[in-house]
């Protein structure tokens, strides 16, 4: 453990102690000037820095999602991200973000899918120990999230996930050990509870996974804190191995701990440590006596995000040399999809921030094209399930009076606009939202009144809407508040008699426990105008008129969210539909998806060209457009499986059944699972083309053998060392990811993974340039975690390490054996 400034904490009385380890606010600790601590701020992450309340409305980079980075599978490149992240941080005050998300995919539906990095336990562990350990180069701490077994959004705060040992040793906890290895400075108890079959209890409540396994095997001597209100109890969480309760200034600790430990409940010890891990994490980032920050050189944003986003890219499918689009031999290029229009380019939930501009893909593409090149944009249907929020200039007398227990008016909030998120004081406890709108075009018009908690909205004197579900916090947990459901009702308008409605919510205000207290309500409105069918029709006309077609299909806010799993893998809308009409229309159609998490792709092997694009962050449409013009190259390789259908699906189903999630699978997660299963998938995992080729022509092992008696505590005493060569075969330089994969011998020890990722590299050549690397397949991947021996051990037997360019593209296989 590293130095603790124990002197410090002696310094300081039992409540002064108590009351450092619960948040000041939701975003800043306290300090206290007896032990020299500076009040340390945390921000969200991890797809950019938020900031704290004080500057919410900052501007903050958006970056691509985790996922898109992940993609790349390049470490380097998530250095510089990290850094990068260093940059930010300080530029808004912030002392450690609460990022990476060390979560794995182990199902493709899962709501938070985008903020984690793979399906894979190796490259999540590299990747996050990579991020971990740049922004923390720079003094500014990491937070890897969410300690453990949290996979799953659906009854977040209440599961319990049942994973036995040998999976949370073997596929789960990798990434955390490798973040602990990395020195992260924090991490972020989940909400979720773990049944290890030794212990069954909420993670903050955890103590053999908290105090037993992350502090004292692993050796973590940094902050654990709560996720977000997830602590509940008081002297459990505290003698379990949670310091810090998030977010302030209320929970379950204060006065009520002070109470534990003076009853001997809680051992006053167990506070001083607590009271040390936070110290020490003040002097990490220069918050202990005097700020020591240093200031952090980021590398220019524009430039950077642009970058990421084009190495992420994924490319699927690219027949006949569609991609890159030859901008000297295009006239003419349609632009098509609802996500063309209004791309998706960050996840919704708490990594969601603010930025300062978004730069579209009609934006990108028209700057990225010759001036000549005719751009059409058209949208192809509207895939939401809800109407947009109503456009400002509609709006005029909105005003929210705030109402306390006898009727009187409470001082509020200035408020504009159709999207209301204001919060309230404590003594506000109901609110009266009024404002018209007026509707102009002839024709029949849509509106929703959506409000969260118990309300009654009236238009024009009738009511539309009434609830009487009164709004907790897990209206947010559940993400409920980004997009409350409204009845949608229709309004005729005759020609040259337009119309204004008086609309007036009559509504509680919400009590969201440690996210506070507000009124949350959305206007929402749709103009007359075309039909779904309609747009299609219009989008095909545009596509048969041009000479390329790109089509941006995807999810949107409402899909892909904290909060909430996915019901379906169904590209939302009829987007399947336009793509497939479009396609026939013109034979030279570029498909971009712009989603987090997998979508089934039907069409896949019938378009021309297919690019994943992911989230991208706010320098998306150049991102974007320089992969499609091929400025840049995609470099992207799935960091998990495409199903082809919702059948081949592993694991679609995440409902907790009696608050339980059975992790039933094992160690069988993602692309293991279709390996054991025969399934076909899609596209494999680490699957990705390029603009060039290559040939991964040969393979080698350093050595051929190791022998049982050789092995240290049941492990390999050295990595196995495998080297690659690779040749560029193509026309272009460009970058290849070289995957090895562990084949387990058939017999001896438990069922493995047919394969399993082991080491990779990202390498780059020029045309005819042939490159040899080489790869270092840790010890662990050999072995297995053997719960009676409570210790790894490597089976004997014949192993393959297989070397290819994706889990089912092997060009080699070395034999090795343990005897
Ligand atoms: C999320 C965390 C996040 C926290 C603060 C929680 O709901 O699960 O990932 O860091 O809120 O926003």
């Amino acid at each position: 453990m590293a130095s603790v400034p124990i002197e410090r904490v002696a310094r300081l009385t039992l409540e002064d102690k108590v009351r450092l380890l619960t948040g000041r606010t939701g975003w800043i600790l306290h300090g206290n000037a007896d032990a020299g601590l500076l009040p340390i701020t945390v921000s969200d992450g991890p797809a950019g820095v938020r900031g704290t309340e004080a500057t919410q409305d900052e501007h903050s980079a958006s970056t691509p999602s985790p996922t898109a980075v992940a993609a790349a599978w390049d470490p380097e490149l998530m250095e510089r991200v990290g850094r990068f992240f260093a940059a930010e941080a300080r530029r808004k005050d912030v002392d450690v973000v609460l990022a990476p998300v060390l979560n794995l995919h182990r199902s493709p539906v899962g709501g938070r899918h985008f903020e984690c990095f793979s399906e894979d336990p190796l490259l999540t562990a590299e990747l996050g120990a990579a991020f971990v350990r740049s922004l923390q180069s720079e003094g500014v701490g990491a937070c890897p999230k969410h300690f453990i077994g949290n996979e799953t959004e659906r009854e977040r705060t209440a599961y319990r996930s049942r994973i036995d040992e040998r999976t949370l040793r073997e596929v789960y906890l990798p990434p955390f050990q490798a973040v602990v290895d990395a020195g992260a400075w924090m991490v972020m108890a989940a909400y979720n509870g773990v049944d290890d079959g030794s212990e069954a209890a909420s993670m903050t409540d955890h103590r053999g996974l908290l105090t037993g396994l992350l502090k004292g095997e692993l050796g973590f001597d940094g902050v654990v804190c709560s996720d977000w209100t997830a602590a509940r109890s008081t002297a459990s969480s505290a003698n379990a191995g949670t310091d810090l309760v998030m977010p302030g200034p209320d929970g379950p600790w204060g006065e009520a701990l002070v109470a534990a430990v003076r009853s001997g409940e809680v051992p006053e010890s167990v506070i001083d440590d607590k009271v040390a891990r936070l110290l020490l994490l003040a002097e990490r980032v220069g918050k202990l006596d005097r700020v020591t920050s240093p200031a952090v050189e980021g590398e220019d944003e524009r430039v950077l995000l642009r970058e990421v986003g084009s190495r992420g890219h994924v490319l699927l499918r690219n027949e006949g040399g569609v991609l890159p689009i030859a901008a000297e031999r295009v006239r003419s290029v349609a632009l098509i999809g609802p996500n063309a229009v209004d791309a998706y380019t960050q996840g919704g939930g708490s990594a969601h921030v603010n930025s300062e501009y978004l730069v579209s893909p009609a934006e990108g593409l028209s700057e990225a094209l010759p001036d000549d090149v005719e751009l059409t944009l058209v949208r192809g249907g509207d895939p939401r399930r809800h109407l947009p929020v109503v456009a400002d200039q509609r709006l005029t007398g909105i005003a929210l009076t705030l109402l306390d227990a006898a009727g009187a008016k409470v001082e509020g909030p200035e408020i504009a606009g159709g999207a209301l998120h204001a919060g309230a004081p404590k003594e506000a406890v109901c609110a009266v939202l009024d404002a018209e709108l007026t509707l102009t075009e002839p024709g029949t018009h849509h509106v929703e009144i959506a409000a969260v908690g118990r309300h009654t909205s009236r238009m024009d004197g009738e009511v539309v809407s009434e609830s009487a579900a009164q709004a907790s916090v897990d209206d947010i947990l559940e993400s409920r508040h980004s997009h409350p459901d409204a009845p949608r009702v229709g309004i005729e308008v005759a020609e040259g008699a337009p119309r204004t409605l008086r609309i007036r919510v009559e509504m509680e205000v919400g009590d969201f426990g440690g996210f506070g207290r507000a009124v949350i309500a959305q206007l929402r409105h749709q103009p007359p105008g075309m039909t779904v069918e309609e747009e299609i029709q219009e989008a095909v006309r545009a596509a048969e008129a041009a000479d390329v077609a790109v089509v941006v299909v995807g999810t949107n806010d409402e899909v892909e969210s904290e909060g909430y799993d996915r019901p379906t893998l169904d590209l939302p809308g009829s987007q399947d539909e336009l793509v497939r009409r479009v396609s026939s229309a013109n034979p030279n159609t570029v498909v971009v998806v712009n989603a987090g998490a997998p979508v089934l792709l039907p069409w896949l092997d019938e378009v021309p060209a297919v690019l994943w694009s992911w989230f991208g962050g706010h320098e998306y449409g150049h991102a974007l457009a320089d992969t499609l013009t091929g400025r840049s190259e995609p470099t992207g390789r799935l960091p998990w499986t495409l199903p082809r259908d919702h059948d081949d699906v592993p694991i679609m189903d995440t409902r907790p059944v009696g608050g339980v999630i059975t992790y039933e699978e094992g160690v069988f997660v993602g692309h293991r699972a279709y390996d054991r299963d025969g399934v076909e998938p899609h596209r494999p995992f680490g699957f990705g083309l390029g603009y060039t080729d290559w040939e991964v022509t040969g393979a080698a092992l350093a050595a051929d053998s190791l022998v049982a008696e050789t092995l240290v505590d049941g492990l390999a005493p050295e990595p196995v060392t495998v080297t690659a060569t690779l040749t560029n075969t193509g026309a272009r330089p460009g970058r290849h990811v070289v995957q090895v994969y562990v084949e387990p011998p058939a017999e001896g020890g438990p069922t493995r993974p047919v394969r399993s990722l082991a080491a990779f590299a990202s390498v780059r050549a020029v045309p005819g340039e042939e490159v040899t690397v080489s790869l270092e397949v840790p010890p662990r991947s050999l072995a297995v975690w053997d719960p009676a021996a409570q210790s790894w051990r490597t089976p004997e037997g014949t192993y393959h390490l297989a070397v290819g360019s994706s889990s089912r593209a092997i060009a080699h296989r070395l034999r090795f054996d343990v005897r």
